[in-house]
């Protein structure tokens, strides 16, 4: 078997075990922030319509253009894989009318682009995020910001910058871009190759331009915000208003555009300096779509978990070496293993997790397997200690070891339970 066989496709990567633990623990103190905000959760299926997204992110967008997987299923319809979260809770939130009118909806789970893989750049990776539905005032905008950074210091990222900025209405979007487009034409020819391109197909796009002849150009250009309506102008304000009272320190960033078309109003995004080129951790804004009859509005934000992690690592590298609450029996001769048998399922009914070797080895290669499990502490049991009823119990996190009997044994691994039964 050739070996690229054993791995999985380009852009998607396995989840062990180790990276599984710290996903949860992030997943979990997620859960418990959301529900500090009244925040439920919801799960979309993965696979929807294609126009589901064309007509919500946008047909000329570079998600749909180039990155969505999109197929034909067996019956000729025109079917993708979700390359984002928000499109299918609002698909939801229009299907339950007017019960879900202001719902506060959160979303854990794989999205997939067929994007070019780099370091933090994925095919398949995973969003945490959450939609406030509903609740057209600034003052929402400055909660789901609020919301979003309490997420991230909730998981101890400290070195976060929030940038924000307005895309204003979308009866204004295409003035919007012919104002910016006027302002460039004098510029035209000292654009690089791929700006000249993006002033015909998608002339906001050349604001991404890392260029630094682009940049320079840029420069001299009236920030977006000064192409927008007075209504616009006062809700972003109104919003940054909000903030600084909230305290959050955010910087406004005349060149930010989010790469999708459902936004109106405030959009934001949060680098993080471990991150690199693609530095965007997560991203936010206000958005409205029309399915039907029915309009629905709200506002909301994604995290990128590989990127929360990569983020982590930096900030708070994994200890690796921390020992788990599991308890690993070890046994001295037939006997013993028998005994310890019955024994593994008393301290699992008394929620201990507990394992041992179930075959016969030596003493010295179960102490080794109880250490590559990470095995906080072990019990030892032979002949003899079975004879006086009484157990070995060693730490192994500080190497003190004493003879207990069984209420002992059972008091000093009380700490170590799982679930307290109530
Ligand atoms: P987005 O900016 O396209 O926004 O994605 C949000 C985050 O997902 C990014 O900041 C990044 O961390 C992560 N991400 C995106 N693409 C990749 C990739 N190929 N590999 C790894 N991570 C990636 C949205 O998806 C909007 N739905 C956010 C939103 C919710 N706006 C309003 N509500």
């Amino acid at each position: 078997m050739a070996s690229d066989e054993f791995q999985p496709l380009q852009g998607m990567a396995d989840l062990g075990p180790p990276e599984v633990e710290r996903w949860a623990a992030a997943e979990q103190e997620a859960r418990r922030i959301f529900a500090l905000y009244g925040c439920e959760e919801i799960r979309t299926p993965i696979l929807e319509r294609a126009d589901l997204f064309i007509r919500s992110l946008g047909g000329e967008t570079d998600v749909v253009q180039k990155e969505m997987y999109a197929f034909e299923d067996r019956g000729g319809r025109a079917l993708a894989l979700r390359p984002e979260g928000t499109a299918g809770v609002m698909r939801y939130v229009a299907s339950k009318g007017q019960d879900a009118g202001d719902a506060r909806l959160f979303y854990i789970g794989p999205m997939f682009r067929a994007e070019r893989p780099q370091a933090g750049r994925r095919r398949q990776f995973h969003q945490i995020g959450a939609e406030l539905i509903g609740a057209p005032h600034p003052a929402a905008d400055a909660e789901a910001i609020a919301l979003h950074a309490h997420l991230l210091s909730g998981w101890g990222l400290q070195q976060c910058r929030i940038r924000i900025n307005s895309r204003g209405l979308p009866e204004e979007r295409a003035a919007i871009q012919s104002a910016f487009r006027e302002r460039l034409l004098p510029h035209r020819d000292a654009l690089c190759e791929d700006c000249r391109r993006r002033m015909e197909a998608n002339v906001l796009r050349v604001l991404d331009c890392k260029n630094p002849a682009c940049q320079a150009i840029l420069a001299d250009i009236p920030p977006l915000t000064d192409f927008m309506s007075a209504a616009a102008r006062a809700y972003l304000d109104d919003v940054i208003r909000h903030l600084e009272a909230l305290e959050l320190p955010i910087e406004r960033s005349p060149n930010l555009v989010r790469g999708l078309d459902y936004y109106l109003h405030t959009v934001w995004e949060i680098t993080h300096p471990a991150l690199g080129a693609q530095d965007a951790l997560a991203g936010g804004g206000r958005y409205r779509l029309q399915f039907g009859g029915r309009a629905v509005e709200g506002v909301g934000f994604a995290v990128g978990v590989e990127r929360v992690m990569m983020a982590l690592e930096q900030e708070r590298p994994a200890n690796t070496a921390e020992r788990l609450p599991l308890v690993w029996l070890i046994a001295h001769g037939t006997a013993a293993l028998a005994e310890n048998m019955r024994l593994l399922q008393t301290l699992r009914r008394h929620q201990l997790a507990a394992r041992m070797c179930l075959d016969e080895r030596s003493v010295k290669a179960q102490f080794r397997a109880a250490d590559r499990a990470r095995a906080s502490h072990v019990v030892v049991r032979g002949e003899t200690e079975i004879q006086k009823g009484v157990f070995l119990l060693k730490n192994l996190a500080t190497g003190e070891q004493e003879e207990v009997d069984m209420p002992e044994l059972m008091r000093r691994l009380s700490a170590l339970r799982l679930h307290e039964k109530t």
